[in-house]
């Protein structure tokens, strides 16, 4: 079973990262000097998939699908320049995946952004990415994760561990764990308060689900917030066909607030040998004060 299908729902007003969103669609701002749907994308690419539906509110549609589409001026300009390095990095990225946009006029939660790409999705199980969420790893999780889906037949949930703190604003899930990497999931509670939590394990922004899901989600009714929400139709899976979560490895952060994206950022340009120094060197100074 190959996956070929990434839905991103990016629409929402960004409210974590305000004023900025207040002009800049979120998933736009720079992890040092790439957006994380640039990233988000790429990782998608890596795992062999091709289509990316992203879920965009009104206004947005633009930025994003400009940001992925071929700039004929800005590439006669770098050509002019002899800059063939920027020129051919340009092009890798209008190049990266084929990439359509989804206007949801409502927002009802993210299972309703989901469900708008049902028409896009068409008969074939597909990988959901919420573009917040930024992972660096040796090998791409959402690759891990269709792997586990490949052998399952089932929904699969990405999963980290989660401070008290942050409990009330997941998805929370119980497990019986299967391996290292691979657990059986046998309970799921959208945002639930800290004492109805069934562990501190947080379903990340990463999912390979069936296409029984779009049904299911039509059939959910509103949860927490008052939103239709996908963590509720998943739940309605676990006994068939299943739910599994991956405990992913390497370096998670969420970017869709200011301390997260710029953590990623750090990150992001010590991976970078041309800025690793210097970067390096200026931290040991600045944390000094
Ligand atoms: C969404 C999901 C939640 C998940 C989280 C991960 O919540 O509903 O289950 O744990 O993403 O970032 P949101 O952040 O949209 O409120």
């Amino acid at each position: 079973m190959t996956i070929r299908k990434a839905v991103m729902p990016v629409a929402g007003f960004g409210t974590r990262f305000l004023p900025v969103t207040r002009a800049v669609p979120k998933n736009l701002l720079p992890v040092f000097d790439r957006p994380s749907v640039h990233l988000c994308v790429e990782e998608a690419v890596a795992a062999g998939i091709e289509d990316i539906i992203f879920i965009v509110s009104e206004g947005q549609e633009e930025p994003i699908a400009r940001y992925f589409r071929p700039q004929p001026a800005l590439e006669e300009a770098l050509a002019s320049r002899n800059n063939s390095a920027a020129l051919e990095q340009m092009r890798e990225i209008s190049g990266m995946a084929n990439v359509v946009c989804v206007t949801q006029t409502e927002q009802r939660g993210l299972g309703h952004a989901v469900l708008m790409a049902r028409e896009m999705v068409g008969d074939e199980s597909f990988a959901v990415f919420l573009p917040d969420d930024v992972i660096w790893a040796d090998s791409p999780t959402i690759g891990e994760m269709i792997e586990v889906h490949r052998k399952t037949g089932g929904n699969v949930v990405g999963l980290e561990e989660v401070s008290d703190e942050d409990v009330p604003s997941k998805g929370i899930v119980a497990i019986e764990r299967m391996s290292d990497t691979t657990s059986r999931i046998v309970g799921m509670v959208e945002k639930p308060a800290l004492e109805d939590a069934p562990s501190n394990l947080a379903i990340v922004g990463r999912y390979v689900l069936g296409t029984e899901i779009f049904d299911t989600i039509e059939n959910t009714p509103a949860g927490a917030l008052d939103e239709i929400q996908l963590t509720d139709a998943i739940a309605r899976h676990i006994e068939s066909p299943g739910v599994y979560g991956y405990h992913f490895g390497g370096e998670h952060q969420d970017v869709g607030n200011p301390l997260g994206a710029l953590k990623a950022s750090v990150k992001a340009a010590l991976d970078r040998e041309e800025v690793a120094e210097e970067l390096k060197s200026w931290l040991s100074c600045i944390v000094r004060y």
